[in-house]
């Protein structure tokens, strides 16, 4: 089942047209990659899709809703969650308390429709924050302000943020961006368990590519704002202008 839809998705900066006539689908259970050299589009997309930008034209429908022109705390309530919300860490308060913030403030938002699950199944705001505060590895950091945390650290927490808002999709933009080897393949380790014990979908912006050939099922190539190429990790590896365009002729 398609989970989100794009049509003719196209944002204007003045004179830049950071994305030009975008069509994208992501089915459910999903792990697609977006791929593309810097200021191809990426982050414009996702801002574009969770309401932090607005259209200049074109539509995104998510499971048969149209929510272009929502806010973004709607978008959110309607279950898609996004990773990189540095701004939204409060540098003063703990760990947990950043998580459960996050968490309440979706459970008692102004509406809260889940498409896909049923209103008895969701935990509350505790147990929701412990089971993210285990599945991201941060028990032991629960009680330290987010401030002092290493880089590493702030960078699960906010990925533990973005999964206290409960998505069903999650955008994750550069989530291993200035990891260390180590926490670039516990992340890996994470958006597989998202995928499969919390049967989320993912789209993933990375620029990593052995991760990116490793962990997606599909493979989205953005170049100038638009889609020039999609398909399998194999096809797109193959493909005669991402290599062009992206991978400067030259990858394995
Ligand atoms: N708020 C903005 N105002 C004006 N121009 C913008 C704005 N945001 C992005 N742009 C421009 O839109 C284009 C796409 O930028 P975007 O940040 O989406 O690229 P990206 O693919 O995410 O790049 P990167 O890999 O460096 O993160 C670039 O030319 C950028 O300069
Ligand atoms: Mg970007």
């Amino acid at each position: 089942m398609t989970l989100l839809k794009t049509q003719n998705l196209t944002k204007r900066f003045g004179g830049i047209t950071a994305l030009n006539g975008v069509g994208l689908a992501i089915e459910r259970g999903e792990l697609v990659s977006l791929i593309g050299p810097n200021g191809a589009g990426k982050s414009t997309l996702i801002n574009t899709i969770t309401g932090q930008l607005s259209p200049t034209e074109g539509s995104v429908h998510y499971a048969g809703t149209e929510i272009s022109g929502m806010e973004p705390f709607e978008i959110t309530q309607l279950g898609i969650g996004r990773s990189l919300q540095t701004a939204s860490i409060f540098p003063e308060l703990s760990v947990r308390d950043n998580i459960a913030i996050a968490s309440f403030a979706t459970e008692h938002g102004s509406f809260r429709v889940n498409f896909f699950r049923r209103r008895d199944e969701y935990g509350g705001v505790e147990t929701r924050t412990s089971e993210i505060l285990e599945a991201l590895t941060l028990e032991d950091e629960a009680d330290t302000e987010a401030k002092s945390l290493p880089y590493g650290e702030k960078r699960r927490l906010e990925i533990a943020i973005g999964l206290a808002t409960d998505p069903d999709l999650m955008f994750m933009d550069e989530p291993t961006a200035g990891m260390s080897p180590h926490e670039t393949e516990m992340t890996v380790q994470l958006i597989r368990e998202l995928l499969e014990d919390w049967e989320m979908t993912i789209l993933l912006v990375e620029h990593d590519m052995d991760v990116v050939f490793d962990i997606s099922d599909r493979i989205l190539t953005l170049h100038q704002g638009q889609l020039i190429a999609e398909g399998t990790p194999a096809e797109i590896r193959n493909d005669p202008r991402v290599r062009e365009a992206y991978l400067g002729g030259g990858a394995e």
